[in-house]
């Protein structure tokens, strides 16, 4: 195993991706990279920010692994193409599977995955390469394949299949035995109960804008509300 390691990217993603692996990983970051026109400095989290494009050179895939730590842009698009890129200048992709995560040792992961703090997987599950879970649940039996990203609070239920390039937003849920064809965004807070189809966008209903404010609200009356409100003697303020 490669114990130094370069994180392609320099934005939010990759500087988190540097705090998991110094604070919760046998893995030393070396270095970012990203394209040269992209390099806005030259260093972060006070390490080098050095260009993909001759980053062999620099950091030889024989001495560094590399973990391409982006987000999921262009449906996840902008993560696999340095995936590949990667791969094709020869480095070894590490994964990263948080010490906060619930998982078992039967779980198969595949290269360059990140399983984030809070996230529950359960037995019986198969993720594939390029795989994103940021802190949701993955019930048994399911299959997430290569270049998925599944957000926050997600929750993939038993069985499902969630096809390479889809992304689950945060808090969305997908029930049991559904297929998220590939290429699909569950926006955020969504529940998906039938199978998709390919490259859908799918959303729920965004909360609505209630016509009174805040203080006009039954939540601010002071103490004991509970005791206040059985009485009737509740009073609102403007
Ligand atoms: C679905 C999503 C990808 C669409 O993003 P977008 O391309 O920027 O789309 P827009 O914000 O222009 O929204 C397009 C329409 O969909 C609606 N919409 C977008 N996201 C929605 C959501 N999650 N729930 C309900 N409606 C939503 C918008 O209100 C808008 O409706 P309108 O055309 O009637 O005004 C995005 O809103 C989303 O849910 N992303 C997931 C975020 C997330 O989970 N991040 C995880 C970080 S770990």
């Amino acid at each position: 195993m490669m114990e130094k390691v370069v994180l392609v990217g320099a934005a939010d993603m990759a500087m988190i991706c540097h705090f998991y692996l110094t604070h919760d990983s046998p893995y030393e970051v070396a270095a970012f990279t990203v394209d040269r026109d992209f390099i806005k400095e030259e260093t972060l989290c006070g390490l080098p920010v050095a260009p993909f494009e001759e980053i062999e050179n620099i950091y030889p895939p024989d001495d560094y692994g590399m973990l391409v730590a982006i987000s999921f842009s262009r449906a996840n698009r902008t993560r696999a193409d340095k995936y590949f890129q990667a791969k094709a200048k020869g480095y070894e992709l590490i994964s990263y599977i948080s010490s906060k995560a619930v998982t078992w040792p039967d779980l198969v992961v595949g290269d360059n995955t990140l399983i984030c703090e809070g996230s529950v997987v359960n037995p019986f599950v198969r993720i594939g390469n390029n795989v994103v879970i940021a802190g949701g649940f993955v019930g048994h039996h399911s299959v997430i394949e290569d270049h998925c990203f599944l957000a926050a609070n997600s929750v993939v239920l038993g069985r499902a299949t969630i096809e390479p390039y889809s992304v689950i937003g945060a808090n969305a849920t997908v029930l049991d035995h559904v297929v998220i064809a590939r290429e699909c965004i569950i926006g955020a807070g969504a529940t998906v109960n039938r199978s998709t189809k390919e490259k859908a966008v799918y959303v729920d209903t965004p909360a609505e804008l209630l016509a009174k404010s805040s203080n006009a609200l039954n939540t601010l009356i002071t103490w004991p509300r509970g005791e206040a409100a059985r009485a009737g003697s509740l009073t609102k303020e403007e």
